[in-house]
């Protein structure tokens, strides 16, 4: 009877440890993230990612992660002026194209990233050698033939990027050198007389940890809308950190607001290993505290007024896509999705801050 007693509950004890087991790890053919919710269907206004084409065509994990999780998309690279645009006469269209109908096909908004940049320029611009009307015409020509290909497919464009230095002053970019100061204005116009209907956004960052730059840059933008130039929203990259201050973020995108344009956080990852610490590990306590940060930017983001809400897009889909290891050359786990595309406490986090 004793040995009895033993062997029933030797059973039982075996039976509930398998069915513990069963609940933590799920059988492998189910999805990593249940159909039941999603960023689109959860976040009150669009919510987007910067796509690498590559991934979107070879792997079928990624590219359904974006099909379910997200209503807009942004090319990280394929809609840069080096990528489309290799050689003074050569338009490489097969990669945005790609994107541009994915997004159609299911029914994406397409935020065009970017069209005049310091970065991504190739060699033929770098040399190219023309008086100051050939160089109008060099960017004119890249701006007007871009936007016209994409004319009624994307709804918004980065005109310009990263303008402005850290310090408030203007970038003394190859664009700057050749065409002065006011080639941002110029940008807009082009680019509106192109496509009058596109959303047309001046991007930068540093919002959120330099009073000076994010000053100088709404003072710029509001001064363009004086002047009547079609300049239509502010996109503020918000390339940030775990430990960035909620006062310090606020401050970034309630003055972005206030400028009265539509307001983008267009480039959105928050860094875990800021002071690249090369064994670092992704503990329970910094997944919360980065769940935490993007709470605050999607509550504070909710907040503004609702008709300038243009979106919140992460730059990136899953730690293992994203631009920062590779940049920074340390490990990081800057995105709401892990490498093994499940949603992380960050994902939570804000379809908390959505409530
Ligand atoms: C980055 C891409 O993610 C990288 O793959 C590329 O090598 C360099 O550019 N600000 C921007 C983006 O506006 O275009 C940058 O994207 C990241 C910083």
């Amino acid at each position: 009877m004793k040995y009895l007693i033993v062997l029933v509950a030797g059973i039982l004890l075996v039976a509930v440890g398998c069915k513990k087991n069963d609940t933590i790890a799920p059988p492998p053919t189910q999805p990593v993230n249940p159909a039941d919710t999603s960023l689109q269907k959860m976040l009150p206004f669009k919510v987007g990612a910067a796509v690498n084409v590559n991934l979107m065509q070879n792997n079928t994990r990624y590219n359904n992660l974006v099909k379910a999780e997200f209503n807009s998309i942004t090319a990280e690279n394929a809609m840069k002026f080096g990528t489309l645009h290799p050689g003074q006469f050569t338009y490489n269209w097969t990669q945005a194209d790609y994107l541009v109908s994915f997004a159609q096909a299911n029914n994406k908004r397409v935020h065009g990233h970017t069209l005049i940049w310091h970065q991504s320029i190739p060699d033929w611009v770098t040399n190219f050698a023309g008086d100051s009307t050939a160089w109008e015409n060099l960017m004119k020509t890249h701006i007007q033939t871009v936007v016209t290909h994409y004319k009624g497919k994307v709804t918004s464009w980065d005109v310009v990027n990263e303008a402005l230095n850290d310090d408030g002053t203007m970038r003394n970019s190859i664009w700057r050198q050749k065409l002065g100061d006011d080639y941002i204005a110029r940008c807009f116009q082009y680019a509106h007389q192109a496509d009058p209907t596109a959303l047309l956004f001046y991007n930068d960052y540093g919002h959120e940890y330099s009073a000076t730059k994010r000053t100088a840059i709404n003072n710029l933008l509001v001064s363009l809308k004086n002047r009547n130039i079609p300049i239509h929203g502010t996109g503020m990259q918000f390339h940030t950190r775990y430990n960035q201050t909620d006062a310090n973020i606020a401050a970034a995108i309630n003055t972005a607001a206030a400028t009265g344009l539509l307001v983008h956080v267009s480039e959105l990852d928050i860094a875990m290993n800021p002071d690249n610490v090369q064994g670092l590990v992704f503990t329970a306590t910094l997944a919360e505290q980065q769940a935490a940060k993007y709470k605050f930017v999607v509550r504070t983001f909710k907040n503004i007024p609702q008709a300038q809400q243009f979106g919140i897009t992460t730059w990136n889909v899953t730690d293992g896509d994203s631009w920062i290891p590779t940049q920074y050359n340390r490990p990081d786990w800057p995105l709401p999705f892990d490498r093994n595309y499940a949603r992380k406490p960050a994902y939570y986090g804000m379809l908390e801050g959505a409530k």
